[in-house]
């Protein structure tokens, strides 16, 4: 089964989540799909879509103020959690080693963490790629139990621009040859980056992408619809 995650970022109000989730319980599909959305409307669904979170404290429940901890996630029903997305990588200086321990966390808590690796352009223009996503991903997934990674070129996110068809069946052949070495070899690998409509049959027959990860595209039924329907 092929996985679709929509990421809301910090975007959407009630009324937004209403109207896709309303528009999702017509869609007839074959795909998991998995919503991420900001904590403010983590709660009360009945849904056959999966929730999710877009990030996790460091910390358990206790003195610290703003933090969201993986018991309260877990409370809330989330099953899955974004962990070191570029955009927090970047704004709230995450490291690799913080990644590891944010889905450390989930997993303690139940809870599916979606670790999220990329590389920049000047990697990308340098032929650093290979050699950066192998350091991220090595160093950012969880100790033991179930995740799913996502593999965003950072260059890719939210700018319309993605790699082409055997630059994607490159990397994630790698990632999948690292995760059986480290025998997790039945760990989906999803792309991420500019997803709409338009691309997703360029992304879903590629040999070990076993998913995607959508971010300004599943915000409306108007643009996610249609790429569960390509996905199909
Ligand atoms: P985008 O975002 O689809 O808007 O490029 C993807 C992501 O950041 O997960």
């Amino acid at each position: 089964m092929k996985i679709l995650v929509g990421n809301w970022k910090s975007n959407g109000n009630r009324k937004d989540k209403q109207k896709l989730l309303s528009a999702l319980k017509k869609v007839k599909t074959n795909t998991k799909i998995i919503l991420c959305l900001p904590f403010t409307l983590l709660y009360g669904d009945k849904t056959k879509v999966s929730i999710g979170a877009q990030d996790i404290s460091l910390y358990p429940n206790g003195a610290y103020t703003g933090d969201i901890s993986g018991e309260m996630l877990k409370d809330a029903g989330v099953k899955y959690v974004i962990v070191g997305h570029s955009e927090r990588r970047k704004y709230h200086h995450e490291t690799n080693e913080i990644v590891k321990h944010k889905a450390n966390i989930a997993i303690q808590n139940g809870i599916t963490p979606i670790v999220c690796i990329g590389e920049s352009e000047s990697d990308h223009k340098n032929g650093k790629t290979k050699s950066v996503i192998k350091k991220m991903l090595t160093e950012s997934i969880p100790d033991n139990g179930g995740f799913i990674v996502a593999y965003e070129p950072r260059w890719a996110i939210g700018t319309g621009i993605t790699p082409t068809k055997s630059e994607v069946e490159s990397i994630h052949n790698m990632i999948f040859d690292v995760l059986k070495g480290l025998n997790r070899a039945r760990t989906p690998i999803l792309y991420g980056g500019s997803i709409k409509a338009s691309n997703v049959k360029k992304f879903i027959d590629i040999p070990h992408v076993d998913g995607l990860m959508a971010g300004r595209a599943s915000l409306k039924p108007e643009t996610f619809l249609p790429i569960i329907k390509n996905m199909n």
